[in-house]
């Protein structure tokens, strides 16, 4: 979906939401595709690049805040399409900061000896918690995965440092009023916009930015590795415009962050692995690279993790 089609069902213009996102087009899941279906296909093709067949996984977790279900979680629904039967499968709901929590949380559960294979997957289908009345909000929101393994290994590469935060105190600044069971669709529901995604997103950005920059000091810092070292961010794609602001803040140039933005919006827990997947693909990234990863979502949540690929 181009911001052209936009332009045709809200009051909005090419020129708004490219100066004030970086975005130029969305991709939207038809109707029937849902977040498992994508989820499943990038699995299938992070399973595939690293050579490991889906009954190896011990565990796989799913970030997502747009499930299949309420209720199994989505990464039960793929566990019995992928059929490895000999593994646990949740879902997170840590909104954006969903894939760089899943890499959290794989990278204990192998360094503790509970799983020596993990399938970490993003999958949102935004669309179908997107207001496409409210431009403040539907001109930012794609639907995507993206998915990546992770595995035991004696070699001085992998998952080096990651850092999480949150607070609960600002959750109505990004929140979806209505649906849970503080307040559940009842026949009389007005359908009002708030079973979507309601955002304050001018006071959101300033926070954005100030810990996602935090969050990355914080990872390098206790890394003992220099912002010079990194040969690329790869970040959230909610804003051109908050990433800029990071980069600047890190002292890092704009040309070692992997942007896809223009193309795919704000995808939310699949943003950061499309991204991850697209640069390693295009050959951005090297055996040895330091990659540094880092999120921001509704919750408030953030995060950040390093890589040495
Ligand atoms: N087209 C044209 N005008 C618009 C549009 C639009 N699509 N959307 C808003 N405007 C207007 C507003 O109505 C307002 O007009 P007014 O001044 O007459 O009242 C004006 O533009 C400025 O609005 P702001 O909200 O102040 O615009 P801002 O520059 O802050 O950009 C945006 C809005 C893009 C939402 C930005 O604040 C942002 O990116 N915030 C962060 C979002 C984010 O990172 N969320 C977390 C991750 S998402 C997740 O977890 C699922």
């Amino acid at each position: 979906m181009t911001n052209a089609d936009f332009e045709k069902i809200i009051d909005t213009s090419d020129e708004w939401i490219t100066t004030r996102t970086g975005i130029k087009e969305r991709r939207i899941a038809r109707n029937g595709l849902q977040t498992s279906d994508m989820a499943l296909e990038a699995c299938r093709r992070a399973l595939d690049m690293a050579v490991c067949p889906p009954e190896d996984i011990d565990v796989l977790i799913v970030g997502t805040v747009t499930p299949d279900y309420p209720l199994p979680s989505t990464a039960c629904v793929i566990q019995e399409k992928l059929a490895f039967p000999n593994a646990v499968a949740f879902d997170i709901a840590a909104a954006c900061a969903g894939f760089i929590s899943g890499l959290s949380i794989a990278r204990s559960m192998i360094e503790s000896g509970t799983a020596r294979k993990a399938l970490v997957c993003g999958a949102e289908k935004l669309s179908t918690i997107t207001d496409y009345s409210d431009r403040g909000t539907c001109v930012l929101f794609g639907d995507g995965a993206g998915a990546a393994v992770l595995e035991a290994s004696d070699d001085e590469v992998g998952v080096v440092e990651t850092y999480l935060r949150s607070d609960g105190s600002m959750r109505e600044w990004l929140w979806i009023e209505a649906g849970g069971s503080n307040q559940p669709i009842t026949p009389d529901f007005p359908f009002d916009g708030r079973d979507k995604i309601l955002m304050n997103g001018s006071d959101i950005f300033k926070v954005a930015v100030r810990e996602m920059t935090k969050a990355c000091v914080k990872v390098l810092d206790d890394a003992g590795v220099s912002a010079d070292d990194i040969a690329l961010v790869v970040p959230h794609q909610a804003n051109i415009r908050i990433i800029e602001g990071v980069a600047k803040r890190l002292q890092i140039g704009l040309d070692r962050f992997y942007l896809n933005i223009d193309r795919y919006g704000n995808t939310s827990a699949a943003s950061v692995p499309l991204a991850l997947d697209e640069a390693n693909r295009n050959g951005r990234i090297r055996s040895g690279d330091y990659i540094l990863m880092v999120a921001f979502g509704g919750g408030l949540i953030w995060g950040a993790a390093l890589v040495k690929w």
